[in-house]
């Protein structure tokens, strides 16, 4: 044998055992039962726009997400608990009770921006998730739900905790 094919044969070997032996790691999963500071907890969350959420972002933004059967494939495991806990530490619906009052605020104003500009939801879940794409009643919907949230958040909480405190320090000194 040629030093060319034995070198595509050891190659080969390797890659195929590496795959093999990271099929025993497990990322550990997103499934929480503890839903005391779901967002519903706190705002009205209508039956629609929970289904909407539920659909479309959850699996990314809550504690309960739903896993396809190849996520116990890997490296497909450890690319999806990549993209859910950085959709999760963005906003998780979960836990969206137990954030400040200033992030609600502007959490609900990132998800109005993230549906205008068509960012949401990430366009790699939707090639497998084809039923996850909001269409243009849903969008209205859930911007109407989250503006309508900040609307009475605002009569609701004094007009300055409603901003990022560091935020509004660098504002004050700016008008010294
Ligand atoms: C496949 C996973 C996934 C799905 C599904 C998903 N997101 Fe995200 N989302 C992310 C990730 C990852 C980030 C952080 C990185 C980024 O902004 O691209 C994020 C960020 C965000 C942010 C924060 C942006 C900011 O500027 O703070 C908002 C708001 C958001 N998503 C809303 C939604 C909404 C609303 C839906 C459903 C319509 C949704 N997402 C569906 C993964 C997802």
């Amino acid at each position: 044998m040629t030093l060319k094919k034995n070198l595509f044969k050891i190659v080969g070997i390797v890659v195929i055992t590496v795959l093999l032996i990271i099929q025993f790691f497990h990322t550990k999963k997103n499934l929480s039962n503890d839903n005391t500071n779901d967002i519903s907890n706190k705002f009205p969350v209508p039956e629609t726009i929970q289904l909407i959420l539920k659909t479309s972002c959850n699996d990314c933004h809550s504690n309960l997400t739903v896993y396809p059967w190849y996520s116990n494939l890997q490296p497909v495991d450890w690319w999806l608990t990549n993209h859910v806990n950085e959709g999760k530490r963005e906003l998780n619906f979960s836990e969206f009770s137990s954030y400040r009052i200033y992030r609600q605020y502007k959490k609900l104003g990132d998800i109005i921006e993230e549906i205008k500009d068509d960012e949401m939801p990430l366009s790699s879940y939707l090639i497998i998730h084809g039923n996850a794409k909001l269409n243009e009643s849903q969008k209205a919907e859930l911007t109407l739900w989250a503006e309508s949230l900040r609307e009475s958040m605002k009569t609701q909480y004094p007009a300055d905790s409603l901003v990022n405190p560091k935020k509004r320090k660098q504002e004050e000194k700016s008008h010294e």
